[in-house]
């Protein structure tokens, strides 16, 4: 059967998968160092879903106020509810300050101060001097600051010779028999032949899997590849119950209204014109944390004050802050609104609700990026040849909720890291042992099934009843009996994949065929999240059980990480919390409760 496909072997010190913002990120500062460096991305690298971020990226630069490294830390402790690894969050808040002076260097067009300094922003939970005032941390581009930074860091790319390998789908890791990551198998979409790329290090940066759910703010793109590749590979997923709602999603087409909105002064209302923020978060209000937000509105909604024809949406305004503000930092929302809802924002209300926006869960690693997994008793054993960053990673810095902006700076810190850390194990021009014997077989052979499949169920039905299971039965407030009829519902949309129609044979441009493998990504990565979300009987952070209320330290405060069985259930480990620091300049935060 592999004879009938081309195999073309390219060998590179090291691969990455993915070109946002932690794919190139890394991929520069490998070509940097002097790495010979691939990157392979299934779409056009600017296209890469990064592009829509829009409110900015954190960093402690204190360009509008006094700010320390210190005070970011402990907001994203408490932000990540006191599941975040504390030496990775310790590294990310200290290293955002180099990290984005250095994308200033770099060519990021960043929105000035009336002194040229870089503009910051508040975002929901970032306070000083440790969570007692409003701290303004958020350095953005008008609100295309994800745009800002992709466009920079391809050309850099490219300036330092990474080569690119651009609409390439990949398919699957190639792992040996001691469990090392050798490289990884893609597929050309222009000419339909299959390319085995050999790395000293392959780089996983595929994004998430928001698409599992049927409104989300993210791409058509964002299907989970990366983390299903590591299911398949037999390795560990971390964190999968956290999912987080964005509170501003556009009503009825999800697109994102950035928190950045609410930082410059917008607030919320319901039917009654009342700001309720104020009574569920009176020091933060509108700019709480976003789960506390997601949550605050959602209960509005079921107490029947929520505002439209129907009582399930909520109102965003910034009709007061005028033109001139809004056509200053705000010009790509202003646009939005009026193409999504119809809504000219200097007159009226933008119509918003919780919205499935970022994956806290993913492939866990440390803060130099290596993928760990438990073996032989130690919880940090390092899987060799594997990294993983960005959304498609678990450090874990943001735990069970992540700040906003705090993503953006992920991807940089860690892609960053990864380049640092590659640098460091890969010598330039190493060669490559060669695979074992049938290395690629099994891999080529799940590739060609698809292809074949010759079922009665188009793609996009059983997609439609995974996204609606999800957006159900795993939803901002969960209780155990609607996660178990989602578990059953969703075992049903599983096996119905053995039925999965591909009518189109071709190798080239099959873009049926890309649904199919990225829907059997999306069916493995919402398996994991909903049985894990099952699994945990706590609330934390964006996991909010009405079952279990209450944040269960002494039983939960531990990573899930979970593996997928073949009939489709999970089977669970667990992996310790990190509760120190790495320096002893900031000392381990401890947990308390978690009020805004
Ligand atoms: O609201 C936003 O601009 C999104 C930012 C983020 O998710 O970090």
């Amino acid at each position: 059967m592999t004879d009938e496909y081309k195999i073309i072997e390219h060998k590179y010190d090291v691969v990455v998968v993915g070109a946002g913002g932690a794919g190139l990120r890394a991929t520069f500062g490998m070509a940097q160092k002097g790495l010979k460096t691939a990157c392979l991305t299934k779409v056009f690298p600017t296209r890469s879903h990064t592009v829509a971020a829009q409110g900015g990226m954190s960093a402690s630069l204190g360009n509008m106020g006094e700010d320390s490294w210190q005070w970011h830390m402990y907001d994203t402790v408490k932000g990540s509810d006191w599941l975040g690894d504390q030496d990775a969050i310790e590294y990310m808040c200290r290293e955002a300050v180099p990290s984005v002076i250095e994308l200033e260097h770099y060519g990021v067009p960043f929105s000035r101060t009336d002194e040229g300094k870089i503009y910051q922003r508040p975002f929901g939970g970032m306070t000083t001097n440790f969570g007692e005032g409003i701290a303004q941390r958020t350095c953005a581009a008008a609100d295309r600051t994800g745009h800002a930074i992709l466009h920079t860091l391809y050309q850099q790319s490219l300036k330092h010779d990474a080569e690119f390998f651009i609409e390439y789908f990949a398919l699957d890791l190639v792992m040996d028999d001691d469990g090392n990551c050798r490289g990884v198998l893609a597929w050309c979409l222009e000419d339909g032949t299959l390319h085995l790329f050999r790395g000293h290090e392959t780089v996983l940066a595929t994004g998430g899997y928001g698409r599992s759910y049927f409104s989300c703010t993210s791409a058509h793109t964002c299907t989970g590849d990366g983390n299903a590749m590591v299911l398949r590979a037999g390795l560990p997923l971390q964190d999968m119950e956290f999912i987080q709602f964005h509170p501003t999603g556009i009503y009825g087409s999800g697109c994102l209204i950035t928190e950045g909105v609410r930082g410059e002064g917008g607030y919320l209302t319901n039917s009654e014109g009342e700001r309720f923020m104020e009574r569920y978060a009176p020091n933060a209000k509108d700019l709480a944390s976003r789960d506390v937000v997601s949550r605050s509105m959602t209960i509005e909604i079921r107490e029947g004050r929520g505002v439209g024809k129907d009582k399930d949406h909520i109102h965003l305004h910034l009709e007061h802050l005028g033109p001139e503000v809004i056509n200053e930092r705000l010009p790509g929302i202003a646009e939005s609104a009026e193409i999504f809802a119809g809504v000219d924002v200097t007159k009226e209300p933008i119509p918003v609700i919780p919205t499935v926006h970022y994956n806290m869960g993913g492939i866990p690693t440390n803060y130099h990026g290596e993928v760990v997994t438990l073996k032989d008793k130690d919880p940090d054993h390092v899987v060799q040849g594997l990294m993983a960053i960005g959304e498609a990673a678990c450090v874990s810095v943001h735990g069970a909720n992540r700040l906003g902006s705090n993503s953006l700076l992920d991807l940089i810190v860690f892609g960053r890291a990864a380049a640092i850390r590659a640098a460091e194990k890969v010598e330039p021009g190493q060669p490559h042992t060669p695979l074992p014997e049938g290395a690629v077989d099994k891999l080529v052979a799940r590739f060609d099934k698809a292809r074949n499949a010759s079922g009665t169920t188009p793609t996009a039905k059983i997609r439609d009843n995974l996204q609606r299971t999800m957006q159900n039965n795993a939803a901002v407030f969960r209780t155990g009996d609607v996660m178990q009829e989602g578990i059953d519902k969703l075992k049903e949309v599983c096996d119905s994949f053995t039925d999965v129609q591909v009518s189109d044979r071709s190798l080239i441009w099959n873009t049926d065929l890309v649904e199919t493998l990225e829907l059997e990504n999306l069916l493995q990565c919402a398996a994991v999240s909903i049985h894990g979300a099952l699994n945990r009987e706590e609330s934390r952070g964006a996991h909010a059980r009405e079952d279990f209320p209450d944040r269960d330290d002494e039983n939960w405060m531990k990573h899930t990480l979970a593996n997928l069985n073949d009939d489709w259930s999970v089977s669970f480990e667990y992996r310790p919390v990190h509760t120190y620091t790495l320096t002893n300049e900031i000392e381990y935060i401890k947990p308390k409760a978690r009020v805004y």
